[in-house]
């Protein structure tokens, strides 16, 4: 009986919100049903067109992370009868700005934003809240109090330090707890998405810190900005293992897409993952699942795409129903996941 409540409850809940779309469809204005057409009524089925417009801003279309993230944004939305433009801020925030405003000009009824410059999120968040329009920041998290000064705005993305204190804690599951020469430290590498980023700070000082909270002792040899990018990735460890060779223990990598550049050096080098060195990235693409199941890397970090453009969805989708959100509760994460050779299958295929 709770559940039949709670269906009903769903059904008109969607209806209110399609019908906080309707106003800027294509659809006629006036939503009065003509003479001879029959009143809805409250089991009639929802119209399976209905939907808004939306524009989402991808800061950059090749980053691999995000190439399955506005799929599956795209996807699910399209699914939900939305008319959906997506672009490609090219890593340039002032074309971001330019699509924003081309975006506000078109009428679009709610924007979904991956800013370019974590930097910039106080001019983006002015710009749409001088036009009214209902914004999902995601994947880079501004400060609350920059998010505050507007209601119609929610940010979805991770807990960015979980993601790093999961990278540590591989390597405190590894049979030698990181120290594979056995003399009392870990030598590591870092390799860094773009500092600018709240995600590439907190990865590199959280996957640390789990190794310093459980009292192992860390040397760092090198930390390198590879700004997210397998080729810098690569060049990056092919150079510190050049300069620092069988002392490079662990090499943590920001995220997926450098780690898998990375171990390109590594097997160069005539290393072996797991035997004389460790590796650990974030993100969980199929490229690096792959590898954690064949040994060639240790682990990585689940960074949920789809679950994070369904909830980015969700959240829109309130902003439309007339939601408003509270200073300081303007944040919503969804978990990340520890991915090592025992559960790796759990995410493959
Ligand atoms: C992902 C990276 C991606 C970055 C883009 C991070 O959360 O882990 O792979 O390049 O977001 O902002």
């Amino acid at each position: 009986m709770k559940k039949i409540f709670a269906l009903a409850l769903c059904a008109v809940m969607m209806l209110s919100v399609l019908a906080g779309c309707g106003g800027k469809s294509d659809a006629p204005a006036d939503n009065t049903p003509a003479q001879n057409e029959p009143a809805a009524t409250p089991d009639a089925a929802p119209a399976p067109e209905a939907g808004g417009t939306i524009g989402v801003c991808i800061y950059q279309f090749t980053d691999a992370f995000m190439t399955t993230y506005r799929n599956a944004l795209q996807e699910i939305l399209e699914g939900k009868g939305y008319t959906v433009t997506v672009v490609d801020g090219a890593n340039d925030q002032a074309k971001q700005n330019e699509q924003i405003n081309t975006f506000i000009t078109q009428g679009v009824d709610a924007l979904i934003i991956n800013p370019v410059m974590t930097s910039a999120a106080d001019q983006i968040i002015s710009t749409v809240q001088a036009a009214g329009i209902p914004t999902v920041l995601i994947n880079r998290e501004p400060s609350a109090e920059q998010m505050a000064v507007y209601d119609k705005l929610v940010y979805v993305g991770c807990d960015a330090a979980q993601s790093g204190t999961f990278q540590g804690e591989l390597i405190l599951e590894t049979p030698n707890g990181g120290d594979i020469n056995g003399d009392g430290k870990v030598s590591y590498i870092m390799v860094q998405g773009d500092p600018e980023n709240i995600d590439a700070q907190l990865r590199t000082e959280y996957s640390v810190k789990a190794l310093t909270d459980a009292g192992v002792e860390v040397e760092q040899l090198n930390l390198t900005r590879g700004d997210w990018m397998r080729e810098r990735g690569q060049e990056i460890v092919a150079n510190d293992l050049a300069q620092f060779g069988a002392q490079v223990e662990v090499v943590f990598c920001n995220n997926d897409d450098m780690a898998i550049g990375a171990l390109q050096s590594i097997q160069a080098a005539g290393r072996k993952v797991n035997e004389d060195i460790y590796l650990v990235g974030v993100d969980a693409l199929d490229a690096a699942l792959n590898e954690v199941s064949n040994g060639n890397m240790t682990g990585t970090v689940l960074n949920d795409a789809v679950g994070q453009a369904t909830a980015a969805v969700e959240q829109m989708e309130a902003l439309l129903g007339g939601k408003t959100f509270a200073a300081g509760e303007q944040s919503v994460y969804v978990d990340y996941v520890k991915v090592t050779p025992d559960n790796v299958a759990d995410f493959m295929g």
